[in-house]
């Protein structure tokens, strides 16, 4: 009904707008009084996290871009090693898993049959499970070691918003985590890190403050066919995930790649007026991607693309290069995907209900995937 929709056409979008309180309530009760991490609730001793010498995690979907960003995360902040692999593909490589290795498995639903496989799989081979689900008592918590709650709330609409942004936020915790526990990390780095988390969600709110352009470029981008997205670092995966929205939302093919690539094959692609969405890393932060990606996106213009590029307020180097431009908030460089996915999803949104779609119900896909 709509007053279940809080007044929105769609769950997708009160969904959407409820990010800002979604990411905020992840971080709620993590976090004492002299801003450092205390996860008691995750019931793996610290003895134990210490063993550890690898991490994999093991998703599907929108979890699973979640993941590919957990990774740069655990990876600079613990040195710890961290695979991520799709869950459907997990057990049949016959994966390298013992007692040292810490096996993530995120999940909105906690209800994945192909996560909880996964799970099982590695439980089998001695290793510790670590669910990061938003569904209190669902079946894959149930079957982990421990498990991190995000507090997204109930997310109805099927395509996935506000559970991501909180396994981000999640996934960010648990890296930090195994950083005071292992001691990678000192208290200060800590407590630094824990105050830019917690200015993500007054970001995420001004992000949204400023989507009309983009669902006004999303309404004239209806008939087209194709829409590719590209990004670097940790906005591959936001490139990734961008086009998996579209996808499931507006069924028009899409596709994220990693900028890097495009020389290799995908440039062959670019054809006058093809819509590009670029997600432009920080000039502050890895200033070499950036200056990369720049010239990535005057390569596909110098071809006819039309560019839409999301890059951080006050970096003037796209300017000359962006057919559309959309501003996001200056962040630190691993927390950039909290901000550049919110546009992605608006996008997609949008774009599908000007093409008549029901957003919260796309063809041929449920919410949780119970079947294998
Ligand atoms: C996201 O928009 C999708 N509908 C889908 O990819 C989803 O993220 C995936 O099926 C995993 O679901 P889960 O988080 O409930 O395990």
């Amino acid at each position: 009904s709509a007053a279940e929709k809080g007044g929105y056409d769609y769950f997708m979008l009160k969904e959407i707008a409820e990010q800002p309180k979604a990411v905020a309530d992840t971080l709620l009760g993590r976090i004492d009084g002299s801003g450092s991490l205390t996860l008691d609730e995750v019931r793996i001793p610290p003895g134990v996290l210490r063993e550890i010498d690898k991490v994999v995690i093991v998703a599907c979907g929108t979890a699973f871009h979640a993941g590919m960003i957990a990774k740069y995360a655990i990876e600079h902040w613990t040195r710890l090693p961290c695979e991520v692999e799709l869950a459907s593909e997990f057990r049949y490589r016959d994966p390298i898993l013992d007692a040292q290795t810490l096996v993530i498995a995120i999940s909105q639903s906690g209800e994945t049959m192909d996560t909880l496989m996964a799970l099982r799989h590695a439980r089998e081979q001695g290793s510790k499970v670590l669910a990061i689900c938003n569904t209190n008592g669902s079946t894959i918590p149930r079957e982990s070691d421990a498990v991190l709650y995000t507090h997204a709330g109930p997310e109805v609409a099927v395509a996935s918003t506000k559970a991501f942004l909180t396994q981000l936020v999640a996934c960010y915790l648990v890296a930090l985590y195994l950083g005071q526990v292992r001691g990678t990390k000192g208290a200060d780095e800590i407590r630094a890190l824990i105050r830019d988390l917690s200015s993500i969600a007054g970001a995420v709110e001004r992000v949204l403050g400023t989507m009309e352009p983009v669902r006004e470029l999303a309404r004239t981008l209806a008939s087209k066919r194709t829409v590719l997205f590209l990004g670097r670092h940790v906005g591959y995966p936001v490139a990734l995930e961008g086009a998996l929205k579209l996808k499931e939302l507006a069924y028009m093919h899409a596709e994220g790649f990693a900028a890097g690539e495009l020389k290799h094959g995908p440039i062959a692609l670019i054809e006058e007026d093809l819509p590009v969405v670029v997600v432009v890393p920080s000039p502050r932060g890895r200033s070499v991607l950036h200056d990369k990606i720049v010239s990535n996106i005057q390569e596909i213009r110098a071809r006819g693309a039309r560019t839409i590029v999301i890059a951080e307020e006050g970096d003037e180097a796209v300017v000359p290069y962006a057919d559309h431009l959309v501003r996001i908030p200056a962040t630190p460089t691993l927390l950039q995907p909290l901000v550049a996915t919110v546009p992605l999803q608006v996008f997609a949104c949008e774009l599908a209900t000007a093409r008549g779609n029901d957003v919260d119900q796309p063809r041929n896909l449920a919410k949780s995937v119970t079947v294998e």
